[in-house]
């Protein structure tokens, strides 16, 4: 969704602010902009459809901007098509005050009504042009005055950067259910959406919450509450390092942290491992709350809930407790059955996703412990969550995801053994194996990974099939669930996935020569059941790539067109290896189509708006 970066300082802005919106260019942007205030010119605004280069090089026609306090925008159109007028910033008509947002002012509509009623004309069709518009209008010579009015004004999700010429050595933030950070250096101040646009910068962060504005110059950093009485912030190191926002010799983002997976995994489990036990450290499950446990519901969404959906067959298999598995779309607005003993297990890289934050703050208002299984740190639903779970992926920059599903998946591992481990619902003997064969899957990724140039010789032969079916049972179908959304999020090409047994429900009706079908059928006790399926789909003439485990290689490869494998593992575990040929393939797929892998149509990184 939309970037925001801001500078105020001793040091040209335009330069941080270009490089900053660079480092933003993952979250998916459409247009770009910048207003620099110019001490002999004044505010100065250039901002157009399309990539980050083409704004650089209209900086650059321009002869540059010159000023030392500035913001950047990178815009994921949602009020108005992407084009040069609904690009950010937007500025009040008589120029004085520019604004960047992110997020959605629900009642742009009736505010645009109110100010065009006194003669204010609006140049764009955006919702944010109402945020200059209005800040104008409640103007009369204190900027913060005029803001804190807006906010109380404004309904729906914003993060605001704001500039004001009559106060130029300042930058004003604001923020409410959209993320946005501040970073503090030496004679300079920066805001931002993540902290990858300011990692180059400065480690040393804080994050505005709900209703808090902030007051940006060279010097000084002051937050203040919605009614102007001064906040203490808490500061935060950033440990990420610069190069792990940069693609290390790898074509895309997305092939570099298919191949971090192994690494990423480890971090994640082995800090959490001690003396053949899971401790996770801080998380209060407890065996007496476990045993009153009424449900657990993981609330999520995209991959993420993908995730979930394995989720729930390795909980409910461990736990013996129920486990429903919610978009977060449809659970905050579906009256969900929650109570003092339900466990809301949120699942989400950025910990920004809006409707899974709002899935958390619904559990929670309905009386759920809220458990998170976060990779951002600091990030909004991390901090609002009883307890969080860190994923160790690192940043994760390709908009499709991959090393945080795998991270994710094994943190879920990690909590089934623990609350297992409390509870005594496995065997001692059956904790041991699971735990050890959790330990041995960074070592069986490596392994998946050198397959990879058998994945690319299957991707070249299956590249043109228009419309691709992933079918699989239990586990399998989960993963066939993911391979689905990673094929058709960066090819485009047409995919669903199906429980096996569900096809010839309906579906199985658009199967006909030369559909490839994807049958994902590592779970042993099912193994058979779905190559019924598989059976069925050759019959009607499709194409079939297999997915399972080198002991089924044989057993596969007699029914299907060509086989994938990986190695054997439990069950529970299955996802964490089948996953990685799917990933590979929609890559080389993707790539074969010629897609901008990491930055696919119509998509954002982190989805800010409902
Ligand atoms: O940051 P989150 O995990 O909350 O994001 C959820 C989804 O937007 C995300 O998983 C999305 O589906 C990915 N693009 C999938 O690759």
């Amino acid at each position: 969704m939309c970037g925001i970066v801001g500078f105020v300082g001793k040091k040209e802005a335009t330069p941080i602010l270009l490089e900053g919106l660079r480092r933003l260019e993952y979250r998916g942007y459409d247009s770009a902009g910048v207003a620099v205030y110019d001490p002999e010119r004044g505010l100065q605004v250039v901002k157009t459809k399309g990539r980050i280069q083409v704004l650089a090089d209209q900086v650059a026609a321009r002869g540059g901007l010159r000023g030392q306090v500035g913001l950047g925008h990178t815009r994921w159109a949602t009020h108005g098509a992407p084009s040069d007028v609904n690009s950010h910033p937007h500025v009040s008509e008589n120029g004085r005050i520019a604004v960047v947002h992110n997020g959605i002012i629900e009642n742009y509509a009736e505010i645009k009504e109110f100010l065009q009623s006194t003669g204010v004309h609006f140049a764009s069709e955006t919702d944010t042009e109402v945020v200059a518009q209005l800040l104008e209008y409640y103007y009369h010579g204190n900027i913060l005055d005029a803001v804190t009015k807006v906010i109380h004004r404004i309904q729906g999700a914003y993060a605001l950067g704001i500039v004001c010429a009559d106060c130029p050595d300042r930058l004003i933030a604001a923020r409410k259910d959209s993320p946005l950070i501040l970073g503090f250096g030496e004679g300079f101040h920066v805001l931002a959406s993540d902290v990858t646009a300011v990692i180059e910068h400065t480690r040393e962060v804080c994050y505005l919450d709900d209703g808090e504005i902030a007051e940006l110059t060279a010097d000084h950093c002051w937050v203040y509450d919605a009614y102007l009485r001064p906040v203490e912030k808490e500061r935060r190191h950033v440990d990420w390092e610069i190069s792990a926002a940069e693609k290390g010799g790898y074509e895309h983002f997305m092939l570099k942290e298919i191949m971090e997976q192994p690494k990423a995994v480890r971090d994640t489990i082995s800090p959490r491992i001690q003396d053949g036990r899971v401790v996770l450290d801080g998380v209060e499950l407890t065996p007496e709350y476990l045993k009153n446990l009424d449900k657990i519901y993981i609330i999520a969404c995209g991959s993420s809930y993908h995730v979930g959906m394995a989720a729930k067959y390795t909980l409910e298999r461990m736990l013996r407790k129920p486990v429903e598995v919610a978009l977060a779309s449809e659970f905050r607005y579906c009256d969900p059955i929650v109570t003092p003993h339900t466990l809301a297990l949120v699942i989400s890289q950025s910990g920004e996703t809006i409707d899974t934050l709002a899935g958390l703050r619904e559990a929670r208002r309905l009386g759920a412990r809220v458990l998170s299984i976060v990779n951002v740190v600091g990030s909004t639903i991390a901090r609002e969550s009883d307890n969080v779970l860190y994923t160790w992926a690192g940043p994760e920059i390709a908009v499709a995801t991959t090393k945080a599903y795998s991270t994710q998946l094994a943190v879920v591992d990690l909590i089934a053994l623990y609350c297992a481990g409390q509870m005594g619902t496995v065997s001692r003997a059956e904790y041991d194996a699971l735990l050890a064969a959790l330990q041995a899957i960074p070592e069986q990724l490596e392994t998946v990974l050198e397959r990879r140039e058998e994945i690319q010789y299957l991707a070249s032969i299956y590249f043109n099939h228009p419309s691709v079916f992933f079918i699989g049972r239990n586990m399998d179908y989960a993963v066939g669930l993911e391979g689905s959304l990673k094929l058709k999020e960066i090819s485009y090409l047409h995919s669903e996935a199906y429980a096996a047994g569900e096809l010839k429900h309906g579906t199985i009706s658009l199967i006909e020569p030369g559909t490839l079908v994807v049958a994902v059928a590592g779970c042993g006790h099912v193994f058979e059941k779905t190559m019924s399926n598989v059976v069925e789909v050759k019959s009607r003439g499709a194409d079939v790539l297999g997915v399972t485990v080198d002991s089924r290689r044989e057993a596969m490869g007699r029914t299907v067109d060509h086989v994938l494998t990986v190695p054997d593992t439990e069950t529970a575990l299955l996802p964490s290896l089948e996953v990685v040929p799917m990933q590979l393939f929609a890559y080389y797929v993707a790539l074969m189509h010629g897609c901008d892998i990491d930055k696919p149509r119509n998509l954002a990184k982190s989805v800010t708006v409902e």
